[in-house]
């Protein structure tokens, strides 16, 4: 059986203010549904999209806990899958005009966009497995899913220096941010009281789709990626339905789509530099993409500590980070 938390499997009758609440977390109210908690205001869009959106087989969907690598899978995927139309190193590449998040759709793009997007349509959630819309995960239907796992410890520390830039971003001068330590945001993190936390639970809920249908769920972590980008790009490659052939492997294209997608790249676009998204600037989704940063924010002590919950949480799962 499963050991992640299972989601309702109708969200249709949701009362929000009847679900458990947490205010501690910026920007947000949190409410807990499903053993999830979610950002309040996204909540009945979620619920809609559970219920009404349409998945066609040939959808992929890009799956992540917040700060685990979504920008790099988002950069990669369409890099990838658009390369006939527009090749790595052309100079009008849509990833040299937009951020890699203006290039994929989520729910915030309205049924009607979606439903007019030619296939293959490229998708991205942070919802858990549990959540996302029904049609996606149906047996024998749904579509294409690329989950990215991160290191809980990076991905808290990555999503706590992000929240006070958004903070700051979003702050008028009259009322500067109220200062948001790590010691509150880890206490909160290691209760999984985050924005579709328990992080660990969103993490083996994925994994665990994954290993029933691995042609369905393509489980990606971000430290391999890192290590060993070329190798998970072709293997993204090959999960979409768009394998590299052996010209374009000859012509090193999976290496081009790499450049192209890299840190070093992507931050110095000048969209990347200047451009904004709704509630923040382009240039904080590019900070240093390590691994292991979290050492030089959290104290040893506090590692153990929620490696610990993890560890404990997983055990018997057959999931380990
Ligand atoms: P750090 O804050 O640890 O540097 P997300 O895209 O899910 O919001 O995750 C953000 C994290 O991915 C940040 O981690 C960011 O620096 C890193 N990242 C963004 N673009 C990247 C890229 N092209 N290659 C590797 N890491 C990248």
């Amino acid at each position: 059986g499963s050991m992640a938390a299972s989601g309702d499997d109708d969200m249709a009758d949701l009362v929000i203010s009847s679900l458990p609440l947490e205010t501690r977390c910026p920007p947000y109210h949190l409410r807990q549904h499903g053993g999830f908690w979610f950002s309040e205001p996204f909540l009945p869009a979620v619920a809609a999209a559970r219920a009404r959106f349409e998945a066609r087989p040939s959808d992929v969907l890009l799956a992540s806990f917040p700060k685990s690598g979504t920008t790099w899978l988002k950069a990669l995927a369409i890099a990838t899958l658009h390369r006939a139309d527009h090749p790595p190193r052309s100079l009008d590449h849509p990833l040299r005009r937009r951020n890699p998040h203006d290039c994929v759709e989520t729910r915030d793009s309205g049924d009607d966009v979606l439903a007019a997007l030619p296939s293959p349509r490229l998708l991205a959630t942070h919802l858990p497995y549990t959540h996302v819309p029904k049609s996606v995960t149906t047996e024998g239907a749904g579509c294409k899913i690329v989950y990215v796992c991160r290191d809980p410890k990076d991905a808290l520390v990555s999503k706590w220096l992000f929240t006070k830039k958004r903070l700051a971003f979003a702050a008028v001068d009259d009322s500067p941010p109220k200062p948001y330590t790590i010691d509150e945001m880890f206490e909160l993190f290691c209760d999984g009281r985050c924005t579709c936390g328990p992080q660990w639970h969103h993490v083996l809920g994925y994994w665990e789709a994954s290993r029933r249908q691995p042609e369905k769920v393509l489980f990606l972590r971000y430290e391999e990626m890192l290590r060993d980008p070329v190798g998970n790009v072709r293997k993204l490659a090959e999960f979409m339905g768009c394998a590299f052939s052996v010209e374009e492997e000859a012509a090193g294209v999976a290496e081009e789509v790499v450049e192209l997608c890299s840190m070093d790249t992507l931050k110095n676009m000048e969209v990347n530099k200047n451009g904004t998204q709704n509630h923040v600037r382009n240039e904080a989704f590019f900070r240093k993409g390590v691994a292991g940063d979290w050492s030089n924010h959290m104290t040893p002590e506090m590692a153990a500590r929620l490696d610990k919950i993890v560890e404990d949480a997983l055990r018997g799962s057959g999931f380990a980070f």
